[in-house]
């Protein structure tokens, strides 16, 4: 049943006057708790749609929904929903409202007027989440790019919202980082934030989202899951995208007949064991739930998972990593990566949030569930 958390209804929206409309009868819904994509080339109009959807700006007409009713406009109301929506800026220099790391990290949650210690609280977490707590007193203008948008990221982490809008969230991040973006993103949607996410990277978007709006000259041309876009190349090319590599290898491999075209593969590791296909026997994937104090090379020791390939998963898990010390084969990526060590016959574990045991399990499930091997599933409690 749809339960739209954000919606427009027909809002233009032009900068200048007689402009053309920078947003363009664009009606959209944003659905709760689904994982969303906005795509569209430069100039597309996705930055603008999203301070409407913030309330930065106002629509020249038409109207932005909150929760099934429309905004006000009014000072407190607005305030109130920017507490629980929260919107990550493209550009670190627009949101930096502070001269040091942790005070900037702090700006938020002490709007909110929130105990001294859990201002403090939320600070450190945010800090550690983005792989910044080094930086807590350094000045923001004297980091690099990346940095600073590793710290408007803490800083809308720390605001603990109910809703994140994120405009271009890994552009300019180094790899590692990008990925630990992506699984905030699915630690939040996890834990019950809706994410509503920006991106020109289709690979990223792809193996993520469930579902995306595409803009084009400030018109919402499609709205929907990913595939049925993608098949059609004219309108992948008239909106100025490419169209992700997994689902061109599939296109290609189904159309020569190597394997069938559904189910669509959305990860390199799903791709991998769609065509790989062996039947042979899989390993065991061992899933141990972990907190941020848990001792990870006692869980090994104890459990004798001593031979095996070990991954990690989720901000709690890192922290537990970051603590024990524990050598851990799978920094990122770890769910793909111990699964894929599964695919070759081995066992292997993966120490993963509470929240994100079902993340950690869906490569595993689609790969069983698409008969293209066995995977035995250890999940602990
Ligand atoms: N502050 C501004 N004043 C005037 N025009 C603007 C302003 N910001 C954006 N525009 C114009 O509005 C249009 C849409 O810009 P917007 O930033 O929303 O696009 P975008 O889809 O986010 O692009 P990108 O992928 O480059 O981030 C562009 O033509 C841009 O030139
Ligand atoms: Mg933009």
């Amino acid at each position: 049943m749809s339960d739209p958390v954000l919606q427009t209804q027909n809002v233009k929206f032009k900068y200048e006057r007689n402009t053309p409309d920078v947003l363009d009868d664009v009606t959209m819904s944003i659905e709760r708790n689904v994982k969303t994509a906005i795509l569209g080339a430069n100039g597309a109009g996705k930055s603008t749609l999203f301070s409407i959807l913030n309330a930065l700006r106002k629509p020249d007409s038409g109207e932005v929904l909150y929760n099934g009713s429309p905004l006000s406009y009014r000072k407190k109301n607005i305030n109130r929903m920017r507490s629980e929506v929260s919107i990550l800026f493209q550009n670190p220099n627009d949101m930096l409202f502070r001269p040091i790391v942790e005070q900037d990290v702090a700006y938020g949650p002490e709007n909110m007027k929130l105990p001294k210690d859990e201002v403090q609280k939320r600070v450190d977490d945010a800090l550690f989440a983005v792989g910044m707590s080094e930086f807590r007193k350094s000045p923001t203008m004297k980091l690099s790019y990346g940095q600073r948008k590793r710290i408007t990221l803490a800083g809308v982490l720390a605001m603990k919202p109910k809703v994140l809008i994120m405009d271009e969230p890994t552009a300019g991040l180094d790899p590692q980082m990008a990925c630990e973006v992506m699984e905030i993103a699915e630690q939040l949607y996890r834990s019950g934030v809706t994410v509503i996410m920006s991106s020109h990277d289709t690979d990223l978007t792809y193996s993520w989202a469930d579902e995306i709006h595409v803009m084009r000259h400030g018109k919402c041309v499609y709205s929907g899951p990913a595939e049925p876009f993608y098949s059609d190349k004219v309108e992948v090319y008239l909106s100025g995208l490419m169209p992700p590599m997994a689902f061109v290898m599939n296109e290609g491999l189904s159309s020569c007949g190597t394997v069938e075209r559904e189910p669509f593969p959305r990860t390199q590791c799903q791709m991998s064991a769609k065509i790989g296909n062996s039947k042979a026997s899989a390993g065991t994937l061992h899933i141990i739930p972990v907190e941020d104090g848990s001792d990870i090379n006692a869980l090994i020791d104890d459990n004798g998972f001593g031979d095996m390939t070990t991954g990690i998963y989720g901000m709690s898990a890192r922290r537990a990593q970051d603590s024990s010390k524990a050598r851990i084969d799978f920094v990122y990526n770890g769910p793909e990566n111990c699964t894929l060590k599964c695919l070759s016959g081995s066992d292997a574990v993966l120490f993963c949030d509470p929240v994100m045991v079902e993340s950690a399990r869906a490569s595993a499930d689609y790969i069983n569930k698409g008969g293209f091997a066995d995977i035995s599933l250890d999940i602990r409690n």
